[in-house]
């Protein structure tokens, strides 16, 4: 079983304090947990800076290693930055001095349970038919790890904004406020163009809430509900399709003790199918379980434990009757300049790492040495040239510039950052043939 604690340093009123820095400790062992806390909370306050970008490693200063640090290094297999929240109207800088800031470690394990949820419905030909329903994993788990650190938007208040509103839910359901005093839901949806980050955004959320949470919450879930399977089967099969998956949803979060997010991915196929069978005059059982879905997701805002993720790619036109359920809408765009520099920057910095480029990478966009750093300079020109591209299209872009060099271990970074301007220009053609066609 995953587990996690916590602590923190945090005082409201500390003078000089600009961030909250969140220190996340993934160790090998159960037992190991308090210790590494500890642990983090020494290493953080021996440190005559610290690193305030998420995913920064917390590594030890110059000089002898202490015993925290030998402890940390035994016992985990990371121990990073997962989130740093400013105080409003601070200026934020790349390296906190002590007094700018207070740690919240946290240690945990990760699982590696993940399991399908089938149902069996009639199929066509009157015979059953087992579709995968769902699937499950526990938090936190190993699949969405660096998935929080890993996404960049230029508007880094997206990821607190999310962060924020979902802690505040649970917290207030935790401690029992009535909802027919202060209403609130929680249901979020994401929407916005293809490829921006909207599915990872969800799972990484899921498993930062459950690290969070870890104290409150004996285990977490996060299970994914394939909305495809919701229309298999035969006609009157489907809305009995989504009452059987939901059931399988509520009787895990009958345990008040247990945190279980649920996500609707792309919910708009939901949506749409919906559509289409009103326009096609059609009052079939398409609307039935668009509507016995929306009733399950409304059974499920009424259990304290449960938060609903929901995404979609309409920019315009969601369903109302979706955008209505959720209390949190926002809009996930392509990534801006910076976010877009970053992205490449840490694709480079991985074939940096293992072996496949060699040179210097090119530095945060903030550094002070940026203007005068040659493959920060060319990664500027490469990203001038994806302007619009999506975050999936500039992580896979590297991959493309890569086989198209060629030349193994033989390339250099300044090679390699040409060949991706090239690359860069050659899909934004091939994406204006395929408009022509
Ligand atoms: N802003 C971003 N920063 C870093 N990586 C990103 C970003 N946006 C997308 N990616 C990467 O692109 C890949 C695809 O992202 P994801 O599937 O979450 O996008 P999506 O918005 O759900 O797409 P779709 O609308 O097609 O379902 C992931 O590997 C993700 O890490
Ligand atoms: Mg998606």
């Amino acid at each position: 079983m995953a587990t996690a604690t916590t602590t923190t340093t945090a005082s409201e009123g500390d003078a000089g304090v600009i961030a909250v820095v969140r220190v996340h400790a993934r160790v090998r062992r159960e037992g190991a947990v308090e210790g590494v806390v500890a642990a983090v909370k020494m290493r953080a306050s021996a440190s005559a800076s610290m690193d305030a970008r998420a995913g920064a490693e917390l590594t030890s200063d110059a000089g002898p290693p202490s015993t925290a640090d030998a402890l940390l290094r035994r016992e985990c297999d990371r121990v990073y930055v997962a989130d740093v929240e400013w105080r409003p109207g601070a200026v934020r800088s790349r390296r906190l001095l002590p007094w700018q800031f207070v740690v919240e470690a946290r240690a945990y394990r990760v699982s590696e349970t993940r399991e399908e949820m089938t149902t069996t419905t009639i199929a066509s030909n009157n015979e059953g038919q087992t579709t995968v329903a769902c699937e499950k994993w526990v938090l936190p788990s190993l699949d969405f790890e660096g998935a929080w650190e890993s996404l960049e938007f230029d508007d880094d208040g997206v990821k607190s904004r999310l962060l924020a509103y979902a802690s505040t839910a649970l917290i207030f359901s935790k401690s029992g406020v009535r909802q027919s005093v202060v209403a609130w839901n929680r249901v979020v949806l994401l929407h916005g163009p293809p490829g921006t980050g909207k599915t990872t955004l969800c799972k990484a959320l899921a498993q930062m809430l459950s690290i969070k949470f870890s104290d409150v919450f004996d285990e977490s879930f996060l299970i994914e509900v394939n909305a495809h399977s919701l229309f298999a089967g035969v006609y009157s099969e489907s809305p009995k399709q989504v009452h059987r998956v939901f059931k399988q949803i509520r009787e895990l979060a009958e345990n008040g003790n247990a945190l279980v997010f649920v996500l609707i991915d792309e919910v708009e196929s939901v949506a749409a199918a919906r559509t289409s069978a009103m326009s096609a005059n059609e009052p079939s059982d398409t609307i039935r379980v668009v509507n016995a879905l929306l009733t399950q997701i409304d059974a499920l805002k009424s259990k304290p434990n449960v938060i609903v993720l929901t995404t979609s790619n309409l920019t315009q036109a969601i369903d109302l009757a979706f955008v209505d359920r959720a209390d949190i809408k926002c809009f996930i765009g392509p990534p801006g300049f910076n976010a877009r520099y970053n992205i490449l920057r840490s694709c480079v910095q991985e074939l940096i790492d293992r072996r496949l480029l060699h040179g210097a990478a090119p530095v945060d966009l903030d550094d002070c040495t940026a203007s005068n750093c040659p493959t920060s300079l060319a990664l500027r020109t490469a990203v001038q040239a994806t302007d619009g591209f999506s975050g999936r299209t500039l992580r896979k872009l590297p991959f493309l510039t890569y086989s198209s060099v060629g030349s193994g271990a033989q390339c250099s970074v300044q090679t390699f950052l040409r060949a991706l301007t090239v690359q860069a220009k050659s899909e934004l053609n091939d994406r204006l043939q395929l408009k022509r066609t």
